[in-house]
């Protein structure tokens, strides 16, 4: 039997949702002050759509009666060695949340809990155009590495990471309020 509860576990990714968003404020922060709006507005939307996984999932505990935590917030820097390590980071960081839902999907499975099961199939799918948009943003930021208003006009030219609305995502806890 799985030492976790699958409440808990999602309690821990619902942490781990809020700290990617805080990630992205202070990724989009430091594309502000470095008066790159473009790369500011790509990471700010990235930092609410965390906020959102997290609504989601929050949303998710309180439709099945489980209880939620809302997690302590911690501090993230907003200096960073050149403009393409925000991006590196965020690489590293949606491949980490992928092999968190996986281990969140793989628990599901162990505790025979179907309704987590499908509630993951969503996040799944997220994960894998997140993880593609990041290595492609790393890839435009690294060919622009010497002036980073070319990878501003690409992403103001190919409306990059803009998003339409999903009608298959989960519902969030603050939605329609
Ligand atoms: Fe919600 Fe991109 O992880």
């Amino acid at each position: 039997m799985a030492e976790k509860s699958f409440a808990a576990a999602l309690n821990e990714q619902i942490s781990n949702e809020f700290a990617a968003s805080q990630q992205y404020i202070a990724s989009a922060v430091y594309y502000d002050a470095e008066t790159l709006p473009r790369l500011a507005a790509f990471f700010y939307r990235q930092a609410l759509e965390e906020r959102e996984h997290a609504m989601m999932m929050i949303r998710y505990l309180l439709d099945v009666g489980e209880q939620v935590q809302i997690p302590d917030v911690k501090s993230v820097s907003t200096t960073y060695a050149d403009g393409s390590e925000p991006v590196k980071i965020a690489l590293d960081q949606e491949k980490r949340v992928s092999d968190e839902i996986f281990s969140l999907f793989e628990l599901a499975r162990e505790l025979k809990d179907y309704r987590a099961e499908q509630f993951l199939q969503w996040f799944i799918k997220e994960q894998v155009e997140e993880v593609s948009l990041m290595e492609d943003l790393l890839n435009v930021v690294e060919r622009s590495s010497d002036n980073l208003l070319l990878a501003e006009e690409f992403i103001a030219r190919e409306s990059f990471g803009a998003e339409g609305s999903d009608p298959t995502a989960p519902p969030a806890a603050d939605e329609g309020e």
